[in-house]
């Protein structure tokens, strides 16, 4: 594959139709539910369809969902959830139950192509799970077969971080606890039934950690000019996309594993996010989201530098912002559509429009890091009972954290449970953000650039 370019011409076209044959380059999206302000399964069909996605990705096998999905085109991706792979590992007839209740039914009206048992499991902390996967996969496969649906195929997602090496692209390395005892044989497993890799890839998350070393428009498939030759393999790299695939791709060789195909499970670029969060905005989003589309729904397939011409189905992260999604202000942001339906910039996922036809993008503010302070306070108009929960339970974090709100000390204010939990927040985030603690609690908490200190009492800050 690496020499390529040395094979006679019609080695190559052999060799595109042969590894494209099957499968289309059509893009499709992830449709996540995790916000309490969704429009119904039904209108978001029509939302899915009127993007131009040809594939949708769920994170289970909700069966509203599926049938809001019937008679339409759109190829399905369903899930079984994390925490019944144990389970389903060691009992055939759960994993023939499990198909008979959440794929028979629906089956072949909604056009279900692809199960993934689990989403991203060995990103978690180690634990059983892990090891139970392929065997979770191997029965429900078996039980797909009982049923006589061979079309649809079964894979599991991972992110990025089951390697331990990604860079020069070349060095791509699985894990070392993972390698042997749980990928080769999910890879042995994928070649044995012409599945797919579900590969989670963002480059804004190695960008952001890294924004001095790493190049935006590098990230964002918008440099004419930066060019990474890897030493090793000698195959030059125009984008960090790329290099993170073929880090994968790289990652399988060693394992003797040459052509397993790769899915883009998920991609995209947040639109919005926290204040210490760089990069996060809706001109960055546009851009690489329109990017990718373009790329990937290029014909003939463009592939990458060690796969060229080899098509990469994909999924786009996400449908909608979800608002109750934990963590960093990013993971709510990552929707092409509000929660009313409405799209934050143009976007067309057959890639059939050209930039041109979209409306102007508002310019990034939030490309350099954000310097100074910022508080941690709370939201506006949440509800009283739950803010006192996550006052409780920020003051029982770190040292002395609330020692000043204390009756008789110098913050101690008690007719202000808003101003008791904005102190409470903004001194525990001070204390544990370099441990990874978010400015959140389930939404009752905002990042703040105004200093909310009244008279002697100093509240603790982050400085950046
Ligand atoms: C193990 O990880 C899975 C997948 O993330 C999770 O659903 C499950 O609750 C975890 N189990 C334990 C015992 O932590
Ligand atoms: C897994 O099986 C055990 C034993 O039958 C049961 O107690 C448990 O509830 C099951 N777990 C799930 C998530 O269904
Ligand atoms: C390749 O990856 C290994 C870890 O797997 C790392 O120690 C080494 O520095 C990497 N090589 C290069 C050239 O970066
Ligand atoms: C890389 O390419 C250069 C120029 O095309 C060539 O001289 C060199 O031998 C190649 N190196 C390897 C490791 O293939
Ligand atoms: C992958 O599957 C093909 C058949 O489709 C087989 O020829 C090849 O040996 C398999 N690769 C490995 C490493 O088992
Ligand atoms: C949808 O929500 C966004 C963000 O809240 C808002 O800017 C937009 O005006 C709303 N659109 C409609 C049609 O209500
Ligand atoms: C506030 O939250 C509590 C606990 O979640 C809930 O029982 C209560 O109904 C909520 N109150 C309002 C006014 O929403
Ligand atoms: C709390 O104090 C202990 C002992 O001084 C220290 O080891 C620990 O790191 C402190 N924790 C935080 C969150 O600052």
């Amino acid at each position: 594959m690496l020499n390529m370019g040395l094979l006679p011409f019609y080695f190559l076209f052999l060799f595109l139709s042969i590894s494209s044959g099957e499968i289309s380059n059509q893009v499709g999206i992830n449709y996540g539910q995790l916000g309490n302000n969704l429009p119904s399964p039904k209108e978001s069909v029509k939302l899915i369809q009127s993007l131009g996605a040809k594939r949708v990705k769920i994170y289970d096998a909700n069966p509203h969902i599926l049938n809001a999905l019937r008679d339409t085109n759109l190829q399905v991706s369903i899930m079984v959830p994390n925490q019944l792979i144990t389970n389903i590992s060691t009992n055939q007839k759960l994993a023939d139950s499990w198909v008979e209740s959440n794929v028979v039914p629906f089956y072949p009206k909604t056009k279900i192509r692809y199960l993934l048992v689990g989403n991203e499991v060995i990103s978690s902390s180690p634990n059983e799970t892990w090891y139970n996967i392929v065997p979770a996969m191997r029965k429900i496969k078996k039980a797909l077969k009982t049923h006589r649906l061979h079309k649809i195929k079964v894979s599991t997602s991972m992110a990025m971080d089951v390697l331990e090496s990604s860079f020069p692209p070349s060095n791509g390395t699985f894990r070392s606890d993972i390698a042997v005892p749980i990928v080769k044989p999910m890879l042995q497993f994928l070649n044995r039934t012409k599945s797919f890799y579900f590969l989670d890839v963002y480059t804004y998350f190695p960008w952001s950690t890294n924004p001095k070393n790493i190049n935006l428009d590098y990230a964002l498939f918008e440099s004419q000019t930066i060019k990474y030759t890897d030493p090793a393999s000698n195959l030059t790299y125009t984008n960090l996309f790329d290099q993170m695939v073929d880090a994968v791709v790289f990652a399988m060789k060693k394992l003797g594993y040459l052509d397993v195909r790769i899915w883009i499970a998920e991609t995209g670029w947040p639109n919005a996010g926290d204040i210490d969060q760089i990069g996060a905005n809706i001109y960055n989003a546009a851009t690489y989201n329109r990017n990718v589309i373009k790329r990937l729904t290029a014909k003939p397939a463009i592939g990458t530098p060690a796969r060229p011409g080899w098509v990469l189905p994909s999924f786009i992260f996400a449908l909608y912002n979800e608002n109750q999604k934990p963590g960093p202000g990013t993971e709510r942001h990552f929707g092409l559509l509000y929660p009313n339906g409405s799209y934050l910039y143009g976007i067309d996922l057959s890639g059939e429009t050209p930039d041109s036809d979209f409306e102007p993008l508002p310019k990034p503010d939030n490309n350099e890091p954000y310097k100074g302070k910022i508080w941690c306070v709370a939201a506006r108009g949440v509800n009283a009972s739950e803010l006192a929960s996550a006052l409780s339970y920020a003051c029982s974090q770190g040292n002395k954290t609330c020692d000043p709100i204390q009756p008789g000390k110098k913050c101690f204010k008690p007719d202000s449970l808003v101003w008791r939990a904005s102190y409470a927040f903004s001194s525990y985030w001070s204390q544990l953000r370099n441990t990874g603690a978010t400015c959140y609690f389930n939404g009752l908490a905002t990042q703040t650039t105004k200093d909310p200190s009244f008279g002697h009492c100093k509240f603790p800050s982050v400085t950046l």
